[in-house]
């Protein structure tokens, strides 16, 4: 899809970091843009921050819980009433979860961010493969994460997450070319990119809230957290990951990377792989937000 001008592109997560990034650069290359999400006075302050790019009657801000299929198609059908059509989808809304090792997780936490991270994707291509599909003229964008490649200590629903949408968007990819498809697929792996998924539990819904910690617990986590939120406050600008997606949307590229300093880790678990030997010892992800 060379030229976006004109079209509409629909991105989930979008009151924040990568999304609203991702939003406000498809506004400037000319699109309409359907901003969804789950926190609802962000998504209005967005909604406000987008329509001063280009205008309001080119946004239209729809809250959506990207875990609840009948919220997703509900979002489809809004997009669709108001534009007539939709060619780009990014299912890029997320959360990071609780890091602990297997074992002490508790189920709500793999239900929590499975539900997010894996299911609204899912959720996201039923609702909008078949419009694209349709009409031929689209692109999805699944959010991974290099935690799509490797497998951190102490992420354990993250990274099964993540694989998994690096696998849906792999698999997607290969069914679109069997079809003779024209819609294109990509997957965003980023490394850190200075957003607000340190404080993702912001928006963990009640249901799923998981059992109090033991106070200590809590004190600590609470430090680590605000470390997080420093270390993370200062890698890569989400800006500029919104123009690696506008560029890969344009060229149909299917891997968008947005930097290397996982290269190594990655090349190291596939020679493993191709070796039949034992991953070796891996690092933590604070080990790499401090490096
Ligand atoms: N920031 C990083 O370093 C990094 C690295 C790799 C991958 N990612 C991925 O990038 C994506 C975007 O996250 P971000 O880093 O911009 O974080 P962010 O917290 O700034 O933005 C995530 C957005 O998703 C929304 N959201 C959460 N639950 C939702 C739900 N159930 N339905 C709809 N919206 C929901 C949040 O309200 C928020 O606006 C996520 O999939 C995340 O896993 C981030």
């Amino acid at each position: 899809m060379q030229e976006l001008g004109g079209r509409t592109a629909v991105v989930t997560g979008a009151a924040s970091g990568m999304g609203l990034a991702f939003a406000e650069a498809f506004l400037r290359e000319g699109m309409q843009v359907v901003a969804a999400d789950v926190e609802a006075p962000a998504l209005a302050r967005a909604e406000e921050q987008l329509a001063a790019v280009r205008g309001p009657e080119a946004v239209l801000a729809i809250r959506t819980d990207v875990s609840d299929p009948a919220s997703v198609n509900a979002l489809r059908d809004a997009a669709l009433a108001r534009f007539g059509r939709v060619n780009v989808v990014c299912n890029n809304a997320g959360v990071g979860g609780v890091r602990n090792p297997i074992g002490r997780l508790d189920l709500s936490d793999w239900q929590w961010v499975l539900g997010v991270n894996l299911w609204g994707v899912i959720h996201g291509c039923e609702a909008f493969v078949p419009h694209l599909l349709e009409h031929g003229d689209g692109h999805i964008v699944n959010t991974a994460s290099i935690a799509g490649h490797i497998s951190l200590p102490y992420m354990g629903p993250y990274n099964v997450s993540k694989h998994g949408v690096v696998t849906l968007s792999e698999t997607l990819l290969h069914e679109l070319a069997h079809a003779g498809s024209t819609v294109g697929v990509s997957v965003l792996c980023p490394g850190f990119v200075a957003t607000n998924l340190i404080d993702a539990d912001r928006n963990r819904p009640e249901h799923l809230v998981r059992p109090l910690d033991e106070p200590e617990d809590a004190g600590a986590r609470e430090r680590e957290r605000a470390a997080g939120r420093e270390l993370l406050g200062q890698k890569k600008p989400p800006a500029e990951v919104a123009q690696l997606v506008v560029d890969a949307v344009k060229a149909n590229q299917f891997w968008i990377f947005t930097d290397d300093q996982f290269a190594p880790v990655v090349a190291e678990r596939h020679r493993s792989i191709e070796s039949v030997t034992n991953p070796p010892q891996a690092r933590t992800l604070v080990d790499y937000l401090l490096a």
